[in-house]
């Protein structure tokens, strides 16, 4: 619980947290510390923390069914081995619960055009070359839905996704104001010490750039992502600048304050660029062995395990919602 100040009364607030993945390629550490390792620690803060797979928006750029299919397991497994633990938090497929797509028409009813109009990631995915349908245009929507469903207060996003957040509450308090206090307003949470993750070009990472380090990837892959990364061209042994060096920026993630100075010391001393990737290469599998082990154990069979009775939690509170909705607007 968080006591927060509201108009001179001190209100208790349940700590509910959500977020979505979409199943959409190979998970890279840009995500697990953008986005899984801030997450992995909600889940322990958190009263009630759901985690699910957004599967529905999904389909606005994923159009083949055995990929789909397939990047919907992994997800699930990917996370599992991370430590996203189905005891602490509720996973699920978002398409699991029609409810969603239920919410989503209701609130579509209320969402001013305009607002959408202004959506950058919509802008954003026209320019990458996606095709204009009506599911992207309306993707915040169905967002604002799985956001609302469950009552959650906190929702952890990157900056990407900070404009949905706002959309869905803006709707929740238009929502409210129509039709009386049933939704929960959610807060976006923008963590400003998750730095943007470098890819191996030094631009962002994204699968979108080609410039990732995966996190399951084989072996080889890993050595063939590092040793990749692009440098400048200082001699072998000159003193190389850790802080606009990539290998060093990438490095950092994975270490103490302490541990990060002791390893600008060996730049600044001329530690040439090849150690310096062996050294990333060094961490970067120690660091998540047993992630790797973990996640070679799981099969499909866990993934449903999990998502099945994620499910059955989610279903029983989206029943709960609906019926105060549908009641609140007349359809019950
Ligand atoms: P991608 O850019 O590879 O398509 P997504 O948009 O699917 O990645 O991102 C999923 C989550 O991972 C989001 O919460 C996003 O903020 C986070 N994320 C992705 N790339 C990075 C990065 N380079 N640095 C920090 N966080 C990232
Ligand atoms: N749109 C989010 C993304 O691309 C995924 C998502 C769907 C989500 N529904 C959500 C995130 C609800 C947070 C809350 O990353």
């Amino acid at each position: 619980m968080v006591r927060q100040a509201h108009h001179d009364k001190l209100l208790f607030i349940t700590m509910r947290v959500l977020s979505g993945m979409q199943p959409s390629g190979q998970l890279h550490i840009g995500n697990y510390f953008g986005s899984m390792r801030p997450n992995l620690e909600w889940q322990d803060k958190a009263e009630q923390a759901f985690y699910f797979v957004a599967d529905l928006h999904a389909l606005t750029t994923v159009q083949d069914k055995d990929v789909l299919r397939k990047a919907r397991i992994d997800i699930i497994l990917d996370y599992l081995a991370c430590g996203f633990d189905p005891a602490k938090a509720i996973m699920f497929y978002q398409s699991h619960i029609p409810e969603h797509a239920e919410l989503m028409w209701i609130l579509s009813s209320l969402m001013p055009m305009g607002l959408l109009e202004r959506a950058v990631s919509y802008k954003d995915k026209l320019s990458k070359g996606i095709s204009p349908t009506v599911g992207l245009f309306t993707y915040p929507v169905l967002m604002a839905a799985d956001i609302l469903m469950y009552d959650a207060n906190i929702v952890p996003v990157g900056k990407d996704q900070k404009q949905h957040v706002e959309f869905a509450r803006d709707i929740a308090i238009k929502f409210n104001n129509v039709y009386g206090d049933i939704l929960v307003i959610p807060e976006p949470q923008i963590r400003e010490d998750v730095a943007v993750v470098p890819g191996t070009n030094g631009q962002k990472m994204s699968k979108s750039y080609g410039n990732t380090i995966p996190l399951f990837g084989s072996e080889s892959e890993i050595k063939k992502a590092i040793m990749g990364i692009e440098t400048d061209s200082k001699g072998m042994n000159d003193p190389k600048d850790p802080d606009t060096c990539t290998v060093y920026k990438i490095h950092k993630l994975f270490l103490s304050e302490d541990e990060a100075t002791i390893l600008a010391a060996e730049y600044n001393n001329g530690l040439p660029y090849g150690e310096a990737k062996k050294k990333l290469m060094q961490t970067y599998m120690d660091y998540f062995h047993s992630m790797r082990q973990k996640r070679e154990k799981l099969t499909e069979a866990n993934a449903k395990e999990v998502t099945d009775a994620g499910a059955k939690r989610a279903k029983s509170l989206a029943v709960g919602t609906m019926a105060k909705v549908r009641a609140a607007v007349g359809l019950l």
